[in-house]
């Protein structure tokens, strides 16, 4: 479904989105501020027939003035209503409430982009990730990942995980039927697939390969959950072109991994992943597409997150259009033998099997 092809707002309603955008950043401050500062959550208590804007200041314990120009800013954002001078909650201040997608992606916007994406003109110029000095001077953000600030890993991990968990339980069977049993997990992070692949079944054993601060909380998660004699580690920077992908495994998997690498390193990566494996293997890769989605707001919100990976992550990678993605695999010797879209919020899953042998050229 293309839902980019036709103009669909009067020329009356793109002038008014073109101020939502020209005070972007402000309605997300306004709105986040009012979530954050309890003025939300004492208004939708306090049900019909609403607050005075000084009940409210007094409930959260805020000075008139902010409570008064953050309620103006939110009634024009719908977060909130008011009549008679009693304010109450509008439907978008519900969702920016209570909804789990809408808070996942508020905070991984406010505590791990914000800053750095002021740089984002400096980084579309250089291809580096120049907001990520507000946290550390790494290469990539993954590096650093395990040093960010608590709150601001809290962010980036909810934000990680909140797109592949619901994905997880739908795929486990597609991925390990046929006698599936040895994987390598490439990117493999907390050790979320592990620790669910072990619990799927018994005579299934996984190899995570990350980088050391990743693997080593893995470790520790499955060391706790007693599940260490089911998963292996190894410790490996996938950019380094000379490492080899070790042989001996039926599927490689590789879950919103892809999407942190560039065109160009993702057909190296493959091409590595087309060494290791037999010709039965396959590359089994999940990964959310802008462009396979059934809903326009589901492609609005990783176009959007692409940014993240521009000004934050590394400076060339993205989440892709499908089409790009998929060449990218061919370009390896792979071809896809089965495409499943729509699974979970907002994934595809793509089996590939060797076919031919890669290109020399990326
Ligand atoms: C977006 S997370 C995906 C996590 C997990 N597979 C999932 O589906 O939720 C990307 C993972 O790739 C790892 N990664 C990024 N760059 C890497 C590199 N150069 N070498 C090895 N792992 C890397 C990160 O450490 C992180 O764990």
């Amino acid at each position: 479904m293309n839902f980019f092809s036709k103009d669909k707002t009067t020329a009356f309603e793109a002038k008014e989105t073109a101020q939502w955008i020209a005070f972007g950043p402000v309605i997300f401050q306004a709105a986040r501020v009012l979530r954050n500062s309890g003025i939300l959550r004492v208004i939708e208590e306090s049900a019909l027939p609403g607050l005075s804007i000084e009940d409210i200041a007094e409930k959260v314990k805020l000075p008139l003035y902010g409570v008064r120009v953050l309620l103006e800013s939110g009634l024009s954002l719908d977060l909130v209503l008011v009549n008679d001078k009693k304010y109450t909650l509008g439907k978008t201040g519900h969702f920016i409430l209570n909804d789990q997608l809408t808070k996942t992606n508020m905070d991984f916007v406010h505590d791990v982009n914000y800053k750095g994406l002021f740089y984002l003109d400096e980084s579309i110029k250089t291809g580096k990730p120049v907001g990520l000095k507000e946290f550390g001077e790494w290469q990539t953000i993954y590096e650093g990942l395990s040093q960010l600030p608590e709150h601001v890993q809290k962010s980036w991990f909810k934000f990680d995980h909140f797109f592949s968990d619901d994905a997880f339980p739908l795929v486990l069977p597609q991925v390990y039927k046929n006698g599936v049993k040895k994987i390598l997990d490439i990117g493999g992070n907390t050790g979320k697939w592990a620790i669910a692949s072990a619990s799927h079944a018994a005579d299934i054993h996984i190899t995570i390969m990350d980088l050391p601060g990743q693997l080593n909380v893995a470790k520790t998660k499955i060391e706790q959950l007693g599940l260490s004699q089911r998963v292996s580690f190894l410790q490996a920077n996938i950019l380094d072109e000379s490492l080899q992908i070790p042989k001996g495994f039926d599927v490689i998997w590789m879950s919103q991994f892809l999407d942190c690498f560039s065109e160009a390193e993702i057909v190296s990566i493959l091409k590595r992943c087309y060494k290791a494996l037999d010709d039965n293997g396959q590359v089994i890769i999940l990964e959310p597409f802008w462009d396979r989605q059934r809903f326009e707001v589901a492609a609005f919100c990783l176009q959007q997150t692409s940014l993240y990976f521009t000004a934050l992550a590394n400076g060339n990678s993205q989440l892709y259009n499908s089409e790009i993605f998929i060449n990218c695999i061919k370009k390896a010797g792979f071809d896809i033998m089965e495409q499943v879209d729509h699974i979970g919020l907002s994934q595809t899953l793509l089996k590939c099997k060797k076919i031919r042998k890669p290109n020399n050229e990326n």
